[in-house]
């Protein structure tokens, strides 16, 4: 008689750790987080990813401001002048402006991406934009190796000028929230290779 034991699973490798983290990570609506805070040694680890991001010359073109706690008012009352000063139909409406500053509140954690070129650069500008895009996207794989939901936020306030010049920062490519998932996060679906590659052998 043959004994039927349950199938022992290979041992995780590393590359299959690496490629469920990139499958697993969503961008999760703001409304989907737990309000927890998110402990500062996480946030150090994720900002730490995002500065091992390739960066052509190792100009390192980012500058990142972190969010969280009480400071989270500040940084809704800059939405809020973002907002004001941007062309939104409803930008002189208290209301509209309250909502900016709640949202700052929504999310435990909050991360800038500052666009900071050196003057040295010899770089072309999306050069050194790829470059904190691939920080950012870091930040979001080691967000959701941690449980972290998160999301990249580029809409007019989180890349106004006005937001910018409040963080002291040249530019701005967005920013990142992150919290604890309140549930679990929508899946969302990407073309087969088939559409996207060209295998030239
Ligand atoms: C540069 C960049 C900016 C983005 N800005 C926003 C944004 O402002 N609002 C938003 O809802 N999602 C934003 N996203 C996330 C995309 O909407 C999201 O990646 C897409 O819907 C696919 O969902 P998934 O990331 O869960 O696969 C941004 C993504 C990138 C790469």
């Amino acid at each position: 008689m043959i004994e039927s034991t349950a199938p022992v699973p290979p041992p995780l490798s590393e590359a299959q750790v690496v490629l469920d983290v990139i499958r697993r990570r969503r961008t999760v609506d703001i409304a989907l987080l737990r309000p927890d805070p998110v402990p500062r040694r996480v946030l150090e680890a994720i900002l730490a990813a995002g500065t091992w991001a390739p960066t052509h010359g190792r100009t390192q073109p980012w500058r990142f401001t972190v969010f969280t706690g009480a400071a989270r008012e500040r940084l809704g009352n800059i939405f809020a002048q973002a907002y004001a000063a941007g062309s939104a139909p409803d930008r002189d409406s208290e209301a509209a402006l309250a909502a900016q500053r709640a949202r700052a509140l929504k999310a435990p954690a909050w991360i800038s991406l500052e666009l900071h070129v050196p003057a040295t650069s010899k770089f072309p500008l999306w050069e050194e934009q790829a470059a904190l895009a691939c920080a950012a996207q870091n930040m979001l794989l080691a967000a959701t190796a941690f449980g972290l939901a998160s999301k990249w936020a580029s809409g007019a306030v989180m890349i106004s000028p006005v937001t910018a010049a409040a963080l002291g920062a040249p530019a701005l490519m967005g920013f990142i929230y992150l919290g604890s998932p309140a549930g679990e996060a929508p899946d969302s679906s990407r073309a087969p290779l088939s559409e996207k590659v060209t295998w030239a052998e």
